[in-house]
C-alpha cells in the first residue's frame, strides 16, 4: 500500500483508540461496551504496543486489578460504577458473593479467551531491551500462570487437559449457532429469572443482536453462577452447558506456549506450564477433530458430543500449532475455497451451513480479532498467500465501511452497503489495522 494511504488509516485508527481510552485502560466503544472488557484488551494492548508502550502495558496492568484470588480474570472490569448504558451491569453479576473478588474495582462472575500470555510475549518482543517493559513481563507472568492454573485446577475436572466454559459469553462468541442446541435443553422457568431490562438493543439494531429468547438463557446462566458463588466444581455438576470450546483451548494453548518462551528467558520455572502444555495439545488434536465435518471443533460435555459445525474456532488451532501438516492443509483449503467463492475472509460460521447468517452477531459475519488470530495462524504454517488474503481482507473492509465492531462476509453485499455492523468506532478494530499495518510500514 501506498504510504500515504497507509499514514491516513494510521491516524483513523489512532483517534479510535484515543477517544476510547479512559485514563489507564480502552472501552470496546461508548455506549454498548463502556467497561474494561478482559480478551478486547489484550488485542487492545497489541495496537497501543505500536503508539505508545506505557499505555499498552497500563492496559494490561488495570485489566489484571480485577483479578480474583482463585486466578479468575473476568470478562468485564467495571472501573466506573456510575455507567449506566450497560446491562448485565456489576449489580446485577453481584460477584461479591465470592469472598475471593475484589472490592475495587467491581467485576462480572465469569471469564474469556486467555490472550494475555500471547500479547505479553509481544510486548516482550518489541521492548525486550527496555528495562520497564522487562519489569512489566516479570510483573504480568506470574498472574498470567495463576490464570491458567486456575483453568487447570477449576476447569478441568476430568483432568484431560482441556478446559470448559459454562456461559457462551466466556468464549467470546456469544451468540455463535455452535451454542444453539445446549442453550435449547435449558428448561426456562420464566419465574426464576428476575426482572431485567436489556440495553444492548438502544445502542445497536435488534436485527443484528441475540433473540430475545436467547438472552433469557443468557441470564439463566448467569444465575446459575451466582446461585453457586461463581465456584467451578458446582456449577459443573449442574450446568446444563458445558463446552470445551476449539477456540478458547487454542488460545490457551498459545497463551502456554508463549509463557514457556518468557519464563525460559526471564529465568521462571516452567515445569508446570510445560506439563500442562503437552497434555492439551495432545487433547486437542485428539477429542476436538471431527472426522466428520474434517474440522476441529467444541465437544459438549454435557450432550456427550462433538458440536458438529465449521467455524472460526477450529482456525484458532492453527495458531496454538496444533495440527499435522495435513489437517492444516484442510483448514487452509477450506478457506481458499471460500476465498474463490467472493466471501471475504474469515466469517465466522460455515457459510454452507443453514445456520449461517452473514450480518447476525456471531452467525456469519467477519470479526477483526478473529482476523488477526488467523493471520497469524496461518503464518505458523507457511501459508504466507491465506494470511495476506485474510489481512488485506480486513484492511479493504475497514477502509471502506469504517471502524466498527464486525462486518459483513459476502462481497455481494459489502459492495452495497455503507457501513459495517454493531457499534461503531471499535477498539479492536482499530488495534488489529494499527498492528496490522505496522508490518507494512
Ligand atoms: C461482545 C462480544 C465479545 C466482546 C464484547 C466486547 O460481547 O461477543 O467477544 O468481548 O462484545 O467487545
Amino acid at each position: 500500500m501506498y504510504k500515504e494511504i497507509i499514514d491516513n488509516i494510521l491516524n483513523d485508527a489512532k483517534e479510535v483508540l484515543n477517544n476510547n481510552w479512559k485514563d489507564g485502560f480502552t472501552i470496546p466503544t461508548e455506549k454498548l461496551y463502556p467497561f474494561q472488557w478482559n480478551w478486547d484488551s489484550g488485542f487492545v494492548s497489541l495496537g497501543w504496543m505500536h503508539l505508545n508502550m506505557a499505555q499498552a502495558m497500563n492496559e494490561i496492568d488495570l485489566l489484571f486489578s480485577g483479578q480474583w484470588e482463585n486466578g479468575m480474570l473476568p470478562h468485564i472490569i467495571f472501573h466506573s460504577e456510575n455507567e449506566t448504558t450497560y446491562f448485565p451491569n456489576h449489580d446485577f453479576w453481584e460477584s461479591e458473593v465470592n469472598i475471593g473478588s475484589p472490592i475495587k474495582p467491581r467485576t462480572s462472575g465469569i471469564t474469556q479467551p486467555p490472550v494475555h500470555g500471547f500479547v505479553l510475549e509481544k510486548i516482550f518482543e518489541k521492548g525486550r531491551n527496555i528495562e520497564v517493559v522487562r519489569n512489566f513481563v516479570k510483573k504480568m507472568f506470574p498472574k498470567i500462570r495463576n490464570l491458567h492454573r486456575f483453568f487447570y485446577d477449576y476447569r478441568d475436572p476430568l483432568k484431560e487437559g482441556l478446559i470448559f466454559i459454562y456461559h457462551p459469553w466466556e468464549s467470546g462468541r456469544d451468540n455463535s449457532p455452535l451454542w444453539d442446541e445446549s442453550m435449547q435443553r435449558i428448561e426456562i422457568d420464566k419465574l426464576k429469572i428476575p426482572t431485567y431490562v436489556r440495553k444492548d438493543t438502544d445502542h445497536t439494531e435488534a436485527s443484528e443482536r441475540p433473540t430475545q429468547d436467547k438472552y433469557d438463557r443468557f441470564v439463566y446462566i448467569l444465575e446459575l453462577g451466582k446461585k453457586y458463588k461463581y465456584e467451578n466444581s458446582e456449577i459443573f455438576e449442574e450446568s446444563p452447558f458445558l463446552i470445551q470450546d476449539s477456540m478458547f483451548n487454542a488460545i490457551l494453548i498459545k497463551s502456554n506456549d508463549s509463557l514457556i518462551h518468557l519464563g525460559k528467558e526471564l529465568k521462571f520455572d516452567t515445569g508446570e506450564i510445560e506439563e500442562w502444555h503437552t497434555q492439551s495439545v495432545h487433547s486437542y488434536a485428539q477429542k476436538l477433530w471431527s472426522p466428520n465435518l474434517n474440522f476441529y471443533t467444541c465437544y459438549d460435555m454435557s450432550g456427550d458430543c462433538l458440536i458438529p459445525y465449521r467455524e472460526v474456532g477450529g482456525l484458532a488451532s492453527l495458531y496454538a500449532n496444533v495440527p499435522d501438516k495435513k489437517r492444516s492443509t484442510i483448514l487452509n483449503d477450506y478457506l481458499i475455497n471460500l476465498h474463490k467463492r467472493g466471501f471475504y475472509l474469515c466469517p465466522s460460521f460455515d457459510p454452507d451451513s443453514d445456520l449461517f447468517d452473514s450480518r447476525r452477531y456471531w452467525r456469519g459475519p467477519i470479526w477483526p480479532q478473529i482476523n488477526w488470530l488467523v493471520n497469524h495462524g496461518l503464518m505458523v504454517y507457511g501459508f504466507n498467500d491465506t494470511a495476506d488474503i485474510v489481512k488485506n481482507d480486513l484492511l479493504e473492509i475497514v477502509q471502506n465501511l469504517g471502524y466498527y465492531e464486525y462486518f459483513e462476509s459476502d462481497k455481494d453485499k459489502v459492495s452495497r452497503l455503507t457501513q459495517g455492523y454493531g457499534g461503531a468506532n471499535f477498539s479492536w478494530t482499530a488495534s488489529t489495522v494499527i498492528d496490522f499495518l505496522h508490518y507494512e510500514n
